[in-house]
Parts: C-alpha cells; structure tokens; sequence
C-alpha cells in the first residue's frame, strides 16, 4: 500500500462490475483502498457492491458496500451518511455509474433517451448536491467524473450516450468553477475502449480486436489503467487541477482512423 489516499474516506459510485471481469468501478474501489482511503462501495446491485468490499478486505483495506440507485436522491444521501456515520468524513467522490444505448437519431425514443439522462448525467447531480456539505466540511475534496471518449468524437449510433458524456464535461467545468473557492476540485476521466463486462455484453472477438489495435499503444485497456488516472486526480498529488478531462484511451483520440464501436 502506498498511501497516496492515507486518510481518505473515498465513495465509489457503480463499484461493482456487471458481470465477470473488473469494471471502472471496481477497479477504483480496490485501488483506492489499496492507496489507503476507506471507501463506501455503491452500486445498484448489492451483491456486487458487496463482492468489491469482499476483494477489498480480503487485501487488508477498509470498505462498506452500499445498495445505491444514483438515480434516486435519497439513495444518494444514503450513500454519503453511509461514509460519515461509518468513517466519520468524505473527501473524494467518484462517479463512475454509466451504462450504453446503441440508439441512433432515428430510432432513439424519448423514454431511452430520459433513462440516459437519468443514470448517465443526473445522477452525477444528485450524488454531487449529496455529498457537497461533507466535502466543504472536510474542508475540500475531490471530485471525478467519468465520461467517455465518446464525448470527444464521432462513434456511430450511440445518440444518448455520446450526449450525456459530453454533458458530465460540461458539468464538471461549470462544477470547477463554482467550488474552487471551497478547495473543491473537481476533474473527468474520459476513458478510450477498455475491456470491462459492459463492454464485453457487445463486442463480438472480432471488434474486440479490432479496438485493440486502434490506439497508438496497440494493446487492450483495462479497467486498472483508468483507475490509476483516478488515484492521482483524487489524491493531493493533484491538489493544483481541477477542470479537466483526462482522457486514458491509449492514443486512440489521436489516430485518423478511430473506431465506429460502443465504448
Ligand atoms: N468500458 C469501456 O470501454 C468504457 C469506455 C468509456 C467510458 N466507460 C464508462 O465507465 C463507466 C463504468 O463502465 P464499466 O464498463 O466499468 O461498466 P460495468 O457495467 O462493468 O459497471 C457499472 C456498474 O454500475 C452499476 N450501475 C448501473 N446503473 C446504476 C445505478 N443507477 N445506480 C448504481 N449503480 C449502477 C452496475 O450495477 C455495475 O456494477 C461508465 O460510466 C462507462 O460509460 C466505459
């Protein structure tokens, strides 16, 4: 363990993955943890919730999972009395709580669309007005939201999905802005095509492979590389950004040619 978030109490929102495999979350939670923070594990799904704290404690670190839906302001709340009565403060948020539509203009429905902006984008509010009076307490903290490559460049029919990513960076600069002056920072990890479980729903071997081979660094993310951006923009190491989106894809941004996938 090194400590670089010695002290912290951290909660992790969808830090269990959805099937097997290491999702975003999940992999922040157990870094997080092993970097010292205590961390209040959230997902929609307790059992999956539960099964990163089990990997948590089983490595020596401290964790409590908690049934969260992000969608529901009371859950959020929850969530956050869950860190401060259990470990008594909040410092860092993570909100990592994402899921895909694979509508295009044509075909998005406007009940799709609304369930996007609920979980993808609203949900990043709720937890952010639940968890402000705690952060200025602890006099400052950190904020990291997860968007997506998505936001950034075209990636076929994904309406909602690239909207809603692009809405978390215009969210966290508006949110840098307003609370800086409490020494709240507050950034965005925009992660390229990583192989995590939701993904894995629906990529066949082929476009796998073929994501593999789109970056500059012709390898396959994992969720560990996007959670090391995290680690660092959640310690003090980071204390002098806020604002930014750190994007963690491999150079895939930076090629001509790109990809047409989900991610
Ligand atoms: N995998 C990629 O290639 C990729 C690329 C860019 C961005 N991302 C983003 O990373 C984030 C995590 O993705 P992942 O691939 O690790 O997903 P994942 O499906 O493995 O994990 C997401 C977790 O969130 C939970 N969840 C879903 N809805 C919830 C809700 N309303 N309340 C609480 N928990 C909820 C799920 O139960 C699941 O455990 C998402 O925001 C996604 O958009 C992923």
């Amino acid at each position: 363990m090194a400590g670089r978030l010695a002290g912290k109490v951290a909660a992790v929102t969808g830090a269990g993955s959805s099937g097997p495999g290491v999702g975003n979350g999940k992999a922040v939670a157990i870094l997080f943890a092993r970097e010292g923070a205590k961390v209040v594990c959230a997902d929609a799904v307790a059992e999956r919730a539960e099964e990163t704290v089990a990997a948590i404690t089983a490595e020596g670190g401290e964790a409590a999972a908690c049934a969260v839906d992000v969608t529901e302001r009371g859950d959020c709340a929850r969530m956050v009395a869950t860190a401060v009565e259990r470990y008594g403060r909040l410092d860092v948020l993570h909100t990592n709580v994402g899921t895909l539509s694979l509508q295009g203009i044509r075909e998005v429905t406007e009940e799709d669309w609304n369930r996007m902006l609920a979980v993808n984008l609203t949900s990043m509010v709720l937890t952010t007005q639940a968890a402000l009076p705690h952060l200025e307490a602890a006099g400052g903290g950190a904020i990291v939201n997860v968007t997506s490559i998505a936001a950034l460049r075209t990636y076929g029919p994904l309406t909602a999905y690239q909207t809603t990513k692009a809405g978390i960076i215009g969210l966290t600069i508006s949110l840098a802005g307003q609370l800086a002056e409490k020494r709240i920072r507050v950034n965005a990890i925009a992660p390229g095509q990583v192989w995590t479980p939701l993904v894995a729903e629906v990529l066949s071997d082929q476009m796998r492979e073929e994501r593999r081979r789109s970056g500059l660094i012709q390898d396959e993310g994992t969720a560990w590389d996007v959670a090391w951006g995290a680690v660092y923009l959640a310690s003090d190491e980071a204390r002098w950004v806020t604002g930014q989106v750190l994007v963690i894809d491999g150079g895939v941004t930076l090629t001509m040619h790109g990809g047409n996938r989900p991610g």
